[in-house]
């Protein structure tokens, strides 16, 4: 059954932009106070003046998920503001290539700082509170990359595969201590990390729709969500395919990645 969010304490990171604030802005219209974590301050407070003007409350506080100090930070700040924390989504996340001559290892670093140490430093922030309140619901934006390593996405999808795989052992760790966890594995959605793919993002899905669906999700109390479905079967399906299809599949993926890298160093 799905269970109300009135009146719920949330945290969403990554919530200056894309997923994150719309995730933010659907919570406050479904009743929760919000805090909102991203780096940048000026869209997370733009966020939440917009929240306030629609009836809404959210608290925002600057903080890079990669640094676990902050993060505890954070937590601390929402509590004090709005109480204990009943739903955490941890959403942060970058989407960088992965180049092989030279590998680009500062992104490569970058990625497995926030995309996973992000997500384990989030939820290890919010844990203790929630085990003591025998309540919670932890969340993780992962990927449909997560089933799947890609030619010139091996960091992004090994990231994602490893929050997935994380989150699937806390779940388990977790049973009857009377916190949730629930893991997100969306695909293709128009936010400003897939603005400059200039590759073909099936089924890909307008950003409004789809965090109601992971709302809807989270509400039913699900594990894992993959969605939209008929890509999640793609995806697994393609496991099977050799190689050489995958690549061709891909297209001229490694000329995209070394000219999205370039123009992010400009
Ligand atoms: N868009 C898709 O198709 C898609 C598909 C599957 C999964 N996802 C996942 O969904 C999540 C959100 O992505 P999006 O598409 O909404 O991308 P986005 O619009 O680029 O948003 C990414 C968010 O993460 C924040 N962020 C990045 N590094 C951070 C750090 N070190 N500390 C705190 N916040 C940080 C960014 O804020 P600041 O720059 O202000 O820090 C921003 O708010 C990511 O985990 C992504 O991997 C996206």
């Amino acid at each position: 059954m799905a269970r109300s969010l009135t009146g719920k304490v949330a945290l969403v990171t990554g919530a200056s932009s894309g997923i994150g604030w719309e995730l933010a802005k659907q919570l406050a219209t479904e009743g929760c106070k919000v805090g909102v974590i991203a780096r940048r301050a000026e869209p997370l407070n733009e966020l939440a003046s917009q929240i306030a003007t629609t009836g809404g409350q959210a608290f925002a506080v600057p903080t890079d998920v990669g640094q676990r100090d902050q993060v505890e930070g954070a937590f601390a700040s929402v509590r004090a503001r709005f109480g204990p924390i009943d739903l955490v989504i941890a959403n942060a996340g970058v989407g960088r290539p992965t180049l092989r001559d030279p590998v680009n290892m500062g992104d490569v670093e970058d990625t497995f700082r926030i995309n996973l140490m992000g997500v384990v430093y989030t939820v290890s922030a919010a844990l203790p509170e929630m085990l003591a309140r025998k309540s919670g619901h932890l969340v993780a934006v992962s990927s449909l990359a997560a089933y799947r390593g890609l030619p010139a996405e091996s960091a992004y999808c090994a990231s994602k595969a490893a929050v997935s795989v994380y989150m699937d052992g806390l779940r388990m760790h977790l049973r009857g201590t009377g916190v949730r966890v629930t893991t997100l594995c969306p695909g293709f959605i128009k936010t400003p990390m897939t603005a400059t793919n200039k590759f073909h993002m099936p089924q890909l899905m307008e950003v409004d729709y789809a965090a109601r669906k992971m709302i809807r999700a989270i509400k039913a109390g699900k594990k894992v969500y993959n969605f939209p479905w008929r890509l999640h079967m793609l995806i697994k399906l393609s496991r099977w395919l050799p190689d050489r299809a995958m690549n061709w599949v891909m297209g001229d993926y490694d000329a995209e990645a070394q000219q999205a890298v370039a123009d992010r160093q400009k």
